[in-house]
């Protein structure tokens, strides 16, 4: 389903229409009666949780975005629990909100609720990550990264760096939350790319939740289950800044001993890579407040948006991140 969503879009589109311009490939939000007045509008929107630096910064550009639209925007918090998220939204369609947003914890296990969202006229759009529903009607826009491309950003850099090797190059992979689209995706991209060099070998990969006490955590049992690992791909910054603290109490030098790559490029992680710690980092921005907020209004004026927006993000080397760091948001 997500990979179909993908070939609709155009890299790095943003939203279609402004009010009153249909478009066969736009999603009509649906908005019979007219626009409301902004001040009037109430948004629902069932985050995550607090997990990790991104989350963080995620959070915050999005209240701040409604908060300077001057939208009411009502926020729960779902500690990373599907059936959390799953309350917040039946609790936003029994207040009657004007739309709701969510970045769903896991791709499954959403069409029920999306169904009562739509029974109740309300309009959903995804940030951040997808769902794996069949039915599209379901939702009116999935605003976020491509996931998939970010393994292949992280997969490219193992292959360029390892293209002279000829022994084997031992990788351990730091997972995020399981059944989540980014730990999904990233590991998918991943080993696509890697699949070229028959000396890139994944000899172990377990899930550290996205968070920083999981990376730590995994990386430590695999540093005693495997001595001669070579670099680790964590799917996040948080976790790969755990395995920092796990190969450093091992009496190893991340970046030297054991090269690290990442994908987020949150401060954190971006001052790991510009100290040495972090080889590579594979942007995926959390700035989705501002788009959002557009696809809210477009909606609310009857205008139509492209049912995929995927955000434009880059990949950050050590000189790279030095010279970025000081200008960096989040
Ligand atoms: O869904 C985006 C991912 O979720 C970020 O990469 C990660 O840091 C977060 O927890």
């Amino acid at each position: 389903m997500k990979k179909q969503l993908i070939g609709l879009a155009a890299a790095g589109a943003m939203l279609l229409a402004l009010a009153g311009c249909a478009s066969d490939s736009g999603t009509d939000g649906g908005n019979a009666s007219g626009p409301k007045p902004i001040e009037e509008l109430v948004v629902g929107f069932a985050q995550v949780g607090a997990e990790s630096g991104w989350r963080t910064a995620n959070t915050k550009d999005i209240q701040a975005a409604f908060e300077d639209a001057g939208i009411e925007l009502k926020f729960s918090d779902a500690q990373q629990k599907q059936e959390n998220q799953i309350k917040a939204i039946r609790s936003y369609i029994q207040q009657g909100v004007d739309y709701i947003a969510f970045s769903p914890v896991v791709e499954t296990g959403w069409d029920a609720v999306l169904n009562e969202a739509k029974a109740a006229g309300i309009p959903v759009v995804l940030t951040d990550r997808a769902v794996d529903s069949k039915d599209t009607s379901l939702y009116v826009s999935f605003l976020g990264s491509d996931f998939i491309e970010e393994g292949k950003k992280a997969g490219q850099w193992v292959l360029d760096e390892y293209a002279d090797a000829t022994e084997p190059v031992n990788i351990v992979q730091l997972e995020g939350t399981t059944g989540a689209a980014p730990a999904i995706d990233r590991a998918e991209g991943f080993a696509d790319v890697i699949a070229e060099n028959e000396n890139l070998k994944v000899i172990a990969s377990q899930t550290g939740d996205f968070t920083r006490a999981g990376g730590k955590q995994v990386m430590e049992a695999m540093l005693k289950a495997n001595p001669d690992i070579d670099l680790v791909y964590a799917h996040n910054d948080d976790m790969g800044l755990g395995a920092i603290e796990a190969i450093e109490a091992a009496g190893l030098v991340p970046g030297q001993d054991i090269k690290i790559v990442t994908v987020d490029a949150v401060h954190d992680g971006m001052q790991a890579l510009a100290d040495g710690k972090i080889n590579f980092i594979v942007e995926c921005s959390p700035l989705l407040g501002k788009q959002l907020v557009d696809i809210i209004t477009t909606l609310n004026d009857g205008g139509t948006v492209e049912p995929r927006i995927i955000t434009e993000e880059t990949t950050f080397t050590q000189e790279q991140a030095i010279e970025a760091l000081p200008d960096r948001q989040y």
